[in-house]
């Protein structure tokens, strides 16, 4: 497409973005990446992306210091790096230089000379949820980047390692990516943290992406004491509180089954039972009318979700649904996030982001089918509903 096209394309969806258009949103965001890459050079693009990685430790030395926090605080007023390093105790020299580039990646913004005000960014990344998340990825991504040239020249690169071939994850920290959780207290606990903060307020619930409510009205009605929902590795239960929230007289018992490490640590609101359950063990609980998995299906290779699944299989009935709460990935034209979270999967524990033709081998291997995949405007993650196969 021509420059001129392609601005025009871009005009008329900053047009409908700015009325709220979510689709116009997105596709908004692929245009202008599309239009810097047709006006950088090879040279622009690839400079670029050698030094993307300095921006994350930036971002991660501003927040430890207190910098970008400071800046927050101060809530949109005019800050100086004279004000910043009184108040952070650090050298004026450091927000300056630091602050060069937060606020060229637009983490904030520069309003004169050594002159700063926090924006809405400013203030996201600040949150603890966003905190965390930026350490967890910053400090998980970059260690197994320093160490993929070893592992692929001692083993080579398998997607999905077996049979003692070590995933990049393990090859740079020694264990798992489970494993260094259950170690390492500091970290898990900044994860569970991202997790329930990392979706935007605006995005919609899974139980409205899934019409939960007309669903559950169309099945027969639970038995005394039956169970509603049990939320399957649901880390911290924000999932789960949420459904509870919004249908506060549903009948039926909710559940939420972790690992105990993560269970010990999370705050539910009353009649949400939680229960430390293993998934690679049987599925205590039978017969419940959702078993919902977000975001645990894309932690695993299709063998390991192939035991996941067959034990919730033997506990589903008839009237039981599987959703799974995961990208579905187009085959064409991927945006960011899928793209992204796929890659971070298989580095991070040798797993993928699989697309609709892959989660109908997935779930038909083990006896279930594909009822229908509802997916929100904005692209975000899918929820698969699945049932026993007729
Ligand atoms: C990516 S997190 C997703 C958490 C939550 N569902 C969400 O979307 O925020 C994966 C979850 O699986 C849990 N997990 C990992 N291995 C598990 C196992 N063997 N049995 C049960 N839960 C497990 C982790 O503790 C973590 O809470």
């Amino acid at each position: 497409m021509a420059l001129r096209e392609q601005i025009d394309r871009i005009t008329k969806l900053a047009e409908a973005d700015a009325t709220g258009d979510v689709v116009a949103h997105r596709e908004l965001l692929e245009e202008v990446h599309k239009l810097q890459l047709s006006i950088e050079t090879p040279f622009d693009t690839t400079a670029r992306f050698r030094f993307q990685p300095l921006q994350n430790i930036v971002v991660l030395v501003a927040l430890e210091n207190g910098i970008l926090p400071y800046v927050a605080k101060r809530n949109g007023e005019t800050v100086t790096s004279s004000e910043i390093a009184k108040a952070t105790s650090v050298d004026q020299l450091l927000p300056e230089r630091l602050m060069r580039m937060n606020t060229w990646i637009g983490y904030a913004d520069e309003v004169g000379e050594n002159t700063y005000a926090a924006n809405d960014t400013t203030k996201l990344v600040c949150t603890p949820g966003m905190t965390a998340g930026e350490r967890h990825h910053t400090e998980l991504f970059y260690p197994i980047g320093a160490n993929i040239t070893s592992l692929m020249r001692t083993q080579g690169f398998h997607q999905f390692a077996e049979d003692g071939l070590k995933d990049p994850f393990e090859h740079a920290f020694g264990c798992t990516l489970w494993d260094f959780f259950a170690i390492n207290e500091e970290h898990k606990t900044g994860f569970d943290l991202y997790m329930a903060a990392r979706r935007p307020a605006s995005q919609k619930a899974w139980f409205e992406v899934y019409p939960a409510a007309q669903k559950l009205a169309e099945m027969p009605a639970l038995k005394e004491g039956g169970v509603v929902l049990v939320d399957v590795g649901g880390g911290h239960g924000h999932e789960v509180a949420g459904f509870k929230k919004a249908f506060p007289d549903i009948v039926g018992k909710m559940v939420l089954q972790d690992l105990p490490a993560t269970l010990e640590s999370a705050k539910l609101p009353k009649g949400i039972e939680t229960m430390v359950h293993d998934f690679f063990q049987p599925q205590p609980v039978k017969g419940a009318r959702i078993y919902y998995l977000r975001q645990v299906m894309h932690d695993w290779m299709d063998s390991k979700c192939n035991t996941i699944l067959q034990y919730l299989v033997a506990a589903m009935d008839k009237n039981s649904r599987l959703l799974i709460d995961d990208y579905v990935m187009p085959v064409t034209g991927a945006e960011f996030r899928p793209i992204h979270m796929d890659i971070a999967m298989m580095l991070y524990c040798r797993a993928i982001e699989r697309t609709r033709t892959q989660w109908a081998a997935l779930l038909e291997s083990v006896g279930l089918e594909i009822v229908e995949v509802f997916t929100p405007e904005n692209g975000f993650e899918s929820v698969i509903e699945a049932k026993l196969a007729a």
